[in-house]
């Protein structure tokens, strides 16, 4: 299904996607002890690549106490990730316009050069970021590609003891927006 044809997301079925991906176990209602921030926490207002830049800097707590419990890391697919992010009151209209200037830096400031080339120059390790577009629109596209994409990258990091970076403010929209104009558009 190409990326534009994406149906919203359903906040209900958010709601189960949260209970089966294993959020809930972590994330419960405030009062109840959990390992991670209490679920009121998570749900409120915000942008929506500003929630994918939430879900990329979680990458590494949650690996570890995954790993921790000899758990997998749950797939979510783009259409079960729309539905999760409207769940936790995501609304793109509240992510302000990219600052494209700030995005050209990001993609350098937050070491994606070392291991992906954008238009040929950078890293080999991944993909040419300049390739592929259709994975950085609509957001629940993009934060379902942060989803698979962080553990690998959580798991290196760990294991390099290299630091992992972490996205704040409006950095992510500026990268994400950087990304999506720097290859072309639709
Ligand atoms: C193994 C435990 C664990 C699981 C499972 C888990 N989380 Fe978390 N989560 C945490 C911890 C710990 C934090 C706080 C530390 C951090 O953000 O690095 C957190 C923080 C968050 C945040 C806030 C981050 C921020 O920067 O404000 C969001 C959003 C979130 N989790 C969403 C989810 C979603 C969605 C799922 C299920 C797909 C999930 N979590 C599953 C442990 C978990
Ligand atoms: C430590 C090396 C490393 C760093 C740093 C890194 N990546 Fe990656 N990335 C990979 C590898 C390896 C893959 C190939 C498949 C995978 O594991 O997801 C990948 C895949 C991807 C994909 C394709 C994911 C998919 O499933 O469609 C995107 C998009 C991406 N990276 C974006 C980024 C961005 C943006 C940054 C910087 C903020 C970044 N990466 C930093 C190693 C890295």
């Amino acid at each position: 299904m190409p990326a534009w044809a994406e149906p919203p997301g359903d906040a209900a079925r958010g709601s189960r996607v949260f209970a089966s991906k294993q959020c809930a176990s972590c994330h419960r209602p405030s009062g109840q002890s959990g390992v991670g921030p209490a679920l009121e926490r998570l749900r409120h207002p915000q942008g929506a690549y500003e929630l994918a830049g939430r879900l990329w800097n979680h990458a590494p707590a949650m690996f570890t106490g995954l790993t921790q419990e000899r758990l997998e890391w749950p797939r979510i697919n783009a259409a079960e990730m729309a539905d999760l992010m409207a769940y936790l009151g995501a609304d793109p209209t509240r992510d302000p316009a990219p600052d494209l200037v700030k995005g050209r830096l990001a993609l350098v400031a937050k070491g994606c050069l070392k291991c992906h080339a954008f238009r040929g120059e950078g890293g080999r390790i991944g993909p040419d970021l300049a390739e592929g577009r259709e994975r950085y629109a609509p957001p629940a596209t993009w934060a379902a590609a942060v989803w698979r994409h962080t553990p690998r990258m959580a798991a290196v990091a760990i294991q390099r003891e290299v630091l992992y970076p972490r996205f704040s403010g409006d950095e992510m929209v500026d990268l994400l927006g950087f990304l999506r104009s720097g290859t072309g558009t639709p």
